[in-house]
């Protein structure tokens, strides 16, 4: 399909950082975060090739961007298998895991082969995978894409999305465990 890239606007030169690789994952993973699975399709090629049609990855890196028009944004690591399949679709759906789904966010982090085998999901508008459960998700088209460093950036304009009242809290991700939501007191 061959999208357009966009390119950063600006790029500034920064001092060396004086901190090691291990030392920025564990500041950064202080920071809590929801957790998604981002969803889409394989291409035509691939799913000649015996790929399954749908394909899936676990995401923390989801964030809002603009209310009018409505954008949102997530990273993929450059080395992800899946990278093609995300930069040259059309769509991709967001869907926001609830705290019963902690297996989903295994299954769509690790998992090789079909990764939706055995999992409830009904189908968008555009035809892709929105999972039975989660708590929100966003349809969006594949608006533009920056690469930054070992990761590139998405920028999603949602067509669609969805709220599930259900009885569950969010899943929440920080410095490398899984918990969930708990009101304070005022
Ligand atoms: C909690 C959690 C959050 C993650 N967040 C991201 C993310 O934001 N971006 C990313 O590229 N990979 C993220 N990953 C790792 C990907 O899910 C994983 O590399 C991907 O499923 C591998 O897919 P592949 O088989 O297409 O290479 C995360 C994993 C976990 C467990």
């Amino acid at each position: 399909m061959g999208m357009p890239e966009a390119q950063p606007r600006t790029v500034n030169a920064a001092a060396a950082p004086d901190f090691d690789v291990q030392h920025f994952r564990r500041t950064l993973s202080q920071f809590a975060t929801g957790v998604t699975v981002i969803t889409t399709r394989a291409s035509a090629e691939m799913v000649a090739a015996g790929a399954p049609p749908f394909i899936g990855i676990t995401a923390s890196s989801f964030n809002s961007v603009s209310l009018d028009p409505p954008l949102v944004l997530w990273s993929m690591g450059t080395r992800t298998n899946s990278l093609p399949m995300f930069r040259d679709g059309t769509h991709y759906i967001i869907n926001v895991l609830s705290a019963s789904q902690m297996d989903l966010c295994q299954r769509f982090a690790t998992l090789k082969g079909d990764r939706f085998a055995g999992v409830d999901y009904r189908l968008s508008a555009t035809g892709l995978p929105i999972l039975t459960n989660a708590l929100a998700w966003f349809e969006c088209h594949n608006r533009s894409r920056y690469d930054e460093g070992d990761h590139v950036i998405f920028v999603g304009e949602v067509e669609r999305c969805g709220v599930l009242e259900g009885p569950d809290g969010p899943l929440v991700f920080q410095s490398g465990q899984f918990s969930t939501t708990t009101p304070l007191e005022p």
